[in-house]
């Protein structure tokens, strides 16, 4: 076998896998992430919001979930809760009952699925019974927590300019997981998804806190039920549609990481974000040329970009299998290299990409187990 020729094919394919990803945060950062937004972003617009939680065995956060939402500076007559629950087994909407009922200056609706059928089902679910003159609803997971008291006056502000159809928030990660590795993950891709966002949207939203205006979600037809990433696939429609979906600088949440099954938790979510650019990839739209850029990369930087490095390993493993020197000291300098927090983090992203595919190929995960947080 040519070693020279699996080590040259190996190198090239490494240079594309780093170097796109690298180049494009460049320009992202280059021509993006410090320019002013040019939005009509309004602090005093207060349209009547619905914050819709929805929970599956909850019990243990909703009552904190309810009081965060409860402390949000927001003119109680505009701001209207739907707790909407699937079936849960721990008591969850019992719990919401009576946080209601303890509470009576805050509106909020209990609606209960006889069945589990998916989050994205729930949130349709919800949005049937939410009042025909909210204009914003806005979704946020039970274990995510909203640090600032203005979160909904910030995400809103955003929507008072009718060009924005979308607003999310930038990540945090608290509570008691691997808190490292999720950090660094989070400020590299805070980063990438506020640059998006100024050059158009960004095609990756957070169930944290999902904003959307309520006319674009009826006329997109609700939330897509045969994938798990509700929040990023339906603010990609938005964005094909030519609003944009935003994830502002002033907007933050944060969000409990599982102390258990990490790596399960980081499996399921890949799952979820490469059916949705998979699903993307059928869609035909007239698209906005700004944002048909930034969709075709993270396509390809979801999709595709991770096997590069998968062939690339292999091809170098082959390689120093014939003994060849130059091979076995690139692969000792890539394990080396692991010792680096930020490239250990890049790999290990990959690596949960891969396995994602490969698991999507016999489980969607649309039903998916709770980790302990
Ligand atoms: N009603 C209802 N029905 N709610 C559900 C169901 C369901 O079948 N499954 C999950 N939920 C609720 C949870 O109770 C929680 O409030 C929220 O949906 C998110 O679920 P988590 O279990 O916390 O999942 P996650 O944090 O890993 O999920 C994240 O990624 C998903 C996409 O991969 C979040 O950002 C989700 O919003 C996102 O959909
Ligand atoms: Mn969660």
């Amino acid at each position: 076998m040519n070693t020279a020729l699996l080590e040259a094919a190996a190198v090239a394919l490494a240079v594309v896998h780093f170097g796109v990803p690298l180049a494009y945060y460049l320009h992202l950062r280059r021509a993006w992430l410090r320019r002013p937004w040019g939005l009509g972003r309004d602090p005093g617009y207060t349209p009547r919001v619905v914050v819709v939680v929805p929970t599956y065995n909850e019990a243990g956060l909703i009552e904190r979930k309810l009081d965060d939402i409860y402390r949000q500076d927001y003119p109680r007559e505009k701001l209207e809760v739907v707790v909407v629950d699937s079936a849960s087994t721990d008591g969850t909407p019992e719990k919401a009952r009576r946080w209601a009922s303890k509470h009576p200056d805050l509106k909020v609706r209990l609606v209960e699925e006889p069945a589990r059928r998916g989050k994205a089902h729930a949130l349709n679910t919800a949005l049937k019974h939410i009042p025909p003159d909210a204009e914003v609803v806005i979704l946020t997971d039970a274990d995510s927590f909203w640090p600032q008291r203005d979160t909904v006056r910030r995400a809103v502000a955003y929507l008072a300019d009718p060009t924005v159809g979308a607003v999310s928030c930038l990540k945090r990660p608290a509570g008691q997981g691997p808190g490292g590795v999720e950090e660094a993950y989070r400020s590299l891709y805070n980063q990438v998804r506020l640059a998006e966002s100024k050059a158009h949207s960004t095609p990756v939203f957070h169930g944290e806190l999902a904003a959307y205006r309520k006319s674009l979600l009826e006329e997109i037809g609700g939330f897509p039920e045969d994938l798990g990433a509700d929040d990023s696939h339906t603010a990609t429609l938005i964005a094909l549609k030519g609003h944009r979906a935003i994830t502002p600088e002033d907007v933050w949440c944060t969000e409990l990481v599982p102390r258990k099954g990490y790596t399960r938790w980081r499996i399921r979510r890949a799952q979820h974000l490469t059916q949705h650019f998979q699903k993307t990839l059928r869609i035909r739209h007239r698209t906005p040329k700004q944002f048909k850029k930034i969709l075709l990369m993270e396509t390809y930087l979801h999709l595709l970009n991770p096997w590069l490095l998968l062939v690339a390993a292999t091809l170098l493993a082959l390689a120093a299998a014939h003994k060849s020197p130059l091979a076995i000291i690139l692969l000792a300098l890539a394990a080396a290299l692991l010792a680096y927090k930020p490239y250990r983090t890049w790999i290990t992203t990959q690596l949960y990409l891969i396995a994602a595919m490969i698991r999507n190929l016999h489980t969607k995960e649309i039903t998916w187990e709770k980790q302990t947080k």
